[in-house]
């Protein structure tokens, strides 16, 4: 067997037997429940510190249509690590420094959008949260402690302060990549809405049977589709929230000035317009899938859009 096929062989064994190891230990922070008494007063805090309103939309991401705090992680993180490379090459002392001085204050920002994300997960993310969290903490302290022992002329401190830095900020890089795809924390739970619906007009039932200004939930296939009536004129939108898939005919209805009628979902409070799916307010930050409704002989129909 070519050199090359067994060391291909020998690392995917290498990796896998590795990934399992990880992978029972981050399964087993899922189930910690002593980690939801730092989580909870921890989620808590940020909701009392960062309220509900522009500042904490922005954090989530909602005008991007993305989550903001992996766009806002990369700040830091490129920049530490391209100091850890400057350490080691000749006359790259001064850009490192200045590098790791940038990417330690850009990890403010990075971490007020990942805390506002936190206080609205569940709890075994938020388990894992916690961890991530302090992980990117001590790394920044880590950083922070480098750019000072710089700053007083402490190179060889310095220098390994960073190269710490870049071991516990991995610990924290590989926590949050179990976070966003194993977790789906952050990514669009209706993503599958349009592949699981079937195609073309559904009936779904008399319109004298749906009340006038409330939310129903009913089925097409196997997706709930939540449905508001006003009048002749009935609304349709997947029913299961975006952001984690709450019930969102279980939520509050509300006006909001220019959007008409939208729901808020009974979960993490994620505001939608009836009227297109569009996201009101987070924490979620993709919009809600729309279907197209009719009324056709006194029966209410629905297709996706
Ligand atoms: S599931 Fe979190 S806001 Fe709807």
């Amino acid at each position: 067997m070519p050199t090359v096929v067994r060391m291909v062989q020998f690392t995917t064994k290498t990796l896998t037997d590795a990934g399992r190891a990880v992978g029972r230990l981050i399964k087993s922070i899922e189930g910690q429940e002593r980690l939801d008494a730092v989580a909870q007063p921890l989620s808590g805090l940020v909701q009392k510190l960062i309220p509900a309103g522009p500042v904490r939309d922005l954090l989530h991401g909602v005008p991007i249509g993305h989550p903001a705090h992996p766009f806002l992680v990369q700040f830091p993180l490129g920049a530490w690590m391209s100091a850890n490379v400057l350490d080691l090459l000749p006359g790259g002392w001064v850009p490192a420094t200045a590098l790791i001085g940038a990417g330690t204050a850009a990890a403010a920002p990075a971490a007020a959008a990942g805390a506002v994300d936190f206080a609205a997960a569940h709890p075994e993310q938020q388990r894992v949260g916690v961890v991530h969290w302090a992980s990117n903490t001590v790394a920044v302290a880590l950083y922070g402690a480098s750019f000072l022992a710089r700053l007083g002329g402490k190179r060889t401190a310095g220098k390994r302060l960073a190269l710490a830095g870049l071991v516990v900020a991995s610990v924290g890089g590989y926590l949050g990549g179990h976070l966003a795809y194993r977790q789906a924390m952050g990514a669009n739970h209706t993503e599958s809405v349009p592949h699981l619906a079937p195609e073309g007009w559904h009936d779904l039932g008399l319109l004298s049977e749906l009340p006038e200004r409330q939310l129903r939930q009913r089925l097409v296939g196997n997706v709930p589709v939540l449905l508001y009536r006003d009048g002749e004129r009935v609304l349709a939108l997947a029913d299961a929230c975006s952001h984690l898939s709450g019930p969102l005919h279980e939520g509050e209805l509300n006006d909001e000035p220019g959007l008409g009628p939208c729901v808020t979902c009974p979960w993490h409070g994620s505001t939608f317009a009836l009227e297109d799916g569009a996201v009101v307010h987070g924490p979620a930050t993709a919009p809600q899938p729309q279907f197209r409704a009719r009324v056709s002989g006194g029966r209410v129909e629905v297709a996706l859009a």
